[in-house]
């Protein structure tokens, strides 16, 4: 090992992990870090990097790859994982390892490391990632096989070789946090009987706490894309960013699930994701109007596939790359307006409407308006029927 580069977060786990592949490999160690939507300190970041002994530091601001082309896709899909979850962490992985694999061609780096646990998802999504973009680099994972079993042991590391850094983590959860949504585990969340505390809330307001009136927003999709809100045209990071606010004070987007992990676990899990939980509602509500009704049925069936590709780490698959080809067919024509009602914990849709709608008031209508052919439909439940009626036909044959 030459060059290692290290997805750096800034954390305990990751700060110390930059000396201790520099002693195990006598190797140079290449620090990126990644932003994701939410603000941080660059120059506190490359510091406390080079302190820890990073030879070179990387910074990419990738929100707008993050949300137009990880988020909005699993959106336009429509992905979900065991029906609730929406995927941030999982999707946020796929971006960070192809920029670390694209970062080890830049610096020559034959290897790539990350300062995810042997218990988790993310482990998985990071090393399935690397090897479908680039098999020769080795995948590092010192969480996994060394030493240090404890926060306290990775401090006392530290110390021993001179550095001092305030151990800003260490918190109650394990929090990981990006624009699209905050995954929050451990701690008391660990017994999936105990209600989360209040101290679980990061960007949704408890519901007992939220505004007694209700607010009403509209969004505007094209081709399947949030384009914009209150008929404000946006990019899709502002728009998302705004939207959590919006959303996140009326107690939206909270999830508590207890989920299947892909190595067998069984966790509890909170999320918070505001933004995401209307946009996928308010996507919906135009899909009811514009899709035809098989492509809505099968759009639904391979939507669950995409979402356990996402979970399972493989984004860059080719069944995950077919299924988006498909959704993204079926998204040329979700172009249109949905309002939604948010109140108390709830995205309520209230009205959509589509310059592609499909939907035919003279032909749902009960008024005289109504064109719809009553006779024929006599004969389509004559056949229709049919089977039932010969199979069974109203005789008691027992
Ligand atoms: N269980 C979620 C997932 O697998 C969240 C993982 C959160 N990661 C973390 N480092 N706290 O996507």
């Amino acid at each position: 090992m030459e060059k290692i580069v290290l997805a750096y977060s800034g954390g305990l786990d990751t700060t110390c992990i930059i000396p201790w592949l520099k002693e195990k490999y006598g190797a140079r160690v290449v620090a990126f870090c990644a932003l994701l939507g939410e603000s941080e300190d660059t120059e506190a970041l490359r510091e406390r990097a080079r302190k820890a002994g990073a030879d070179e530091f990387y910074f990419r601001d990738l929100t707008g790859e993050f949300i137009n082309d990880y988020a909005f896709p699993a959106l336009r899909a429509g992905a979900v994982y065991e029906d609730s979850y929406l995927l941030a962490t999982a999707l946020a992985r796929p971006l960070i390892a192809s920029w670390q694999v694209r970062i080890a061609g830049e610096t020559g780096a034959d290897a790539v490391a990350h300062g995810c646990t042997g218990k988790g998802n993310d482990q998985v999504r990071f090393e399935v990632t690397t090897g479908a973009l680039d098999s020769s680099l080795k995948v590092l994972a010192p969480l996994r096989n060394w030493e240090l079993t404890s926060r306290e042991e990775e401090l006392e590391y530290l110390r021993e070789r001179g550095l001092s850094i305030d151990d800003r983590g260490g918190g109650k959860y394990s929090i990981d946090r990006n624009l699209w949504g905050i995954s929050v585990e451990c701690g008391e969340l660990e017994d999936p009987w105990r209600e989360p505390p209040r101290d679980s809330y990061i960007i949704v307001t408890p519901v007992e706490e939220t505004p007694d009136e209700p607010q009403e927003v509209t969004l505007l999709f094209r081709n399947g894309n949030p384009a914009a809100l209150d008929g404000e045209e946006l990019e899709g990071p502002e728009l998302v960013r705004r939207l959590n606010t919006i959303a996140g004070a009326h107690g939206v987007g909270r999830v508590d699930m207890v989920e299947n992990r892909v190595v067998g676990i069984k966790s509890r899990e909170v999320y918070e994701s505001p933004a995401a939980t209307v946009l996928f509602s308010a996507l919906r509500a135009l899909e009811s109007i514009v899709l035809e009704k098989e492509l809505v049925l099968n759009k639904r069936k391979l939507a669950i596939e995409y979402g356990r590709l996402v979970y399972e780490g493989k984004w860059f698959s080719p069944l995950r790359e077919a299924i988006q080809n498909f959704s993204d067919t079926s998204a040329e024509r979700l172009t249109g307006e949905v309002r939604v009602k948010l109140f108390k914990g709830r995205a309520v849709v209230t009205g959509r409407r589509s310059p592609r709608s499909a939907y035919v008031e003279e032909l749902a209508t009960y008024t005289e308006k109504d064109v719809f052919s009553h006779d024929a439909a006599e004969g389509f439940i004559e056949l229709w029927g049919l089977p039932l009626r010969t199979w069974g036909g109203g005789k008691d044959d027992s």
